[in-house]
């Protein structure tokens, strides 16, 4: 039998994923979103493209209610992906999002969590450490299987800008970036090569710095072109990836928002760090031996991560 996947919000991120995951042919997809047909419209075209592309996965789109209603077709997920919410506009921080989309993630998680007891969760929506921290909290999940998609986006955009620098695939650009998808998150240089080779003797500091200033600021170079939205095809594309590693059990090692127990010492935060992504979700937090200046920077990203989860008031 093939995987079920229930992508919550079917805008620009949760139509593009559903896209890319039928498209692998190894899972259904049911769509959702509060607007009155769009999740149908958009699932009845994907299904449109099966016999043109190939595929056998079934997609399906329901109208539920922002009061949670509706999502009876979402019962038995094995993965279940947040994308529902309100994206940034120009000059609007991920932060400024936080009391908008605490409410929509807690009705939502509430509404998936009766449905699918079982399932793994990823969530998207922004500030996403703070709506992941609330995911696990209104799930009553065990922390192994909620977890939010950021640091493969962050860690995108930096190995596309530095392959692009140095005229090379993407591909062989290995990095991480950590921490939380803001302003603090943190981009390790030290642990960056570049086929076999260690960025530092690629690229002079101060290129790199630029290339690390690009990358935090990566969101916003996208949201000031589009003007209404924010980035979808990158993210969608991490999303995809998260869905794999989990639905096919590839034990992948990729930056995952994850909740941290003494690890990199951040006690019981959602934050950035490389995980081992499997079946049973996050199955591992990895510990990079980190220099003192990146710990430091780690920690203090972490900090911000926590100010924000303060602001929610979680009981
Ligand atoms: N339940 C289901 N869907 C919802 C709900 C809800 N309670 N509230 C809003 N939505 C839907 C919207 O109707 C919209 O179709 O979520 C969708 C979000 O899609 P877009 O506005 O196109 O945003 P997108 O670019 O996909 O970004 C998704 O990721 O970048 C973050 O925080 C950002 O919220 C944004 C999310």
């Amino acid at each position: 039998m093939r995987k079920k996947v229930s992508i919550i919000g079917a805008g620009q991120t949760g139509a593009s994923t559903a896209q890319r995951i039928v498209e692998r042919g190894y899972a259904d997809v049911v769509l959702t979103d509060v607007v009155e047909g769009l999740a149908e419209g958009k699932a009845l075209d994907l299904q449109e493209s099966a016999p043109i592309l190939g595929f056998d996965s079934r997609v399906i789109g329901v109208t539920t209610t922002t009061d949670g209603k509706g999502y009876e077709a979402t019962a038995g997920s094995d993965l279940v992906i947040i994308t529902s919410g309100v994206p940034r506009k120009p000059g609007m921080s991920r932060d400024d999002l936080l009391s908008i989309n605490q409410q929509v993630i807690t009705t939502v998680v509430k509404a998936v969590v009766a449905q699918s007891p079982n399932c793994i969760i990823i969530v998207l929506t922004n500030p996403v450490d703070a709506m992941t921290q609330l995911a696990y909290h209104v799930s009553g999940f065990p922390s192994r299987r909620v977890v939010g998609q950021a640091g493969i986006l962050d860690t995108a955009r930096y190995r596309t800008f530095l392959a692009l620098e140095l005229g090379v695939s993407p591909r062989d650009v290995e990095a991480y970036v950590l921490g939380g998808h803001g302003d603090t998150m943190v981009p390790l240089p030290d642990h960056t090569t570049v086929g076999g080779r260690p960025l530092r003797a690629l690229l002079p500091p101060n290129r790199i710095e630029e290339i690390i200033e690009r990358t935090r600021r990566g969101g916003e170079e996208i949201v000031r072109y589009l003007k209404t939205g924010s980035a979808f095809y990158a993210p969608s594309a991490a999303l995809a990836e998260m869905a794999d590693a989990i639905l096919l059990d590839q034990k992948r090692i990729l930056p995952c928002c994850a909740y941290v127990e003494g690890q990199y010492g951040i006690q019981g935060l959602y934050v950035g760090v490389p995980v081992k992504l499997g079946a049973g979700g996050v199955e591992e937090i990895i510990e990079f031996a980190l220099a003192p200046d990146e710990l430091a920077a780690l920690r203090r990203s972490a900090d911000a991560v926590r100010a924000l989860v303060q602001a929610m008031k979680l009981s």
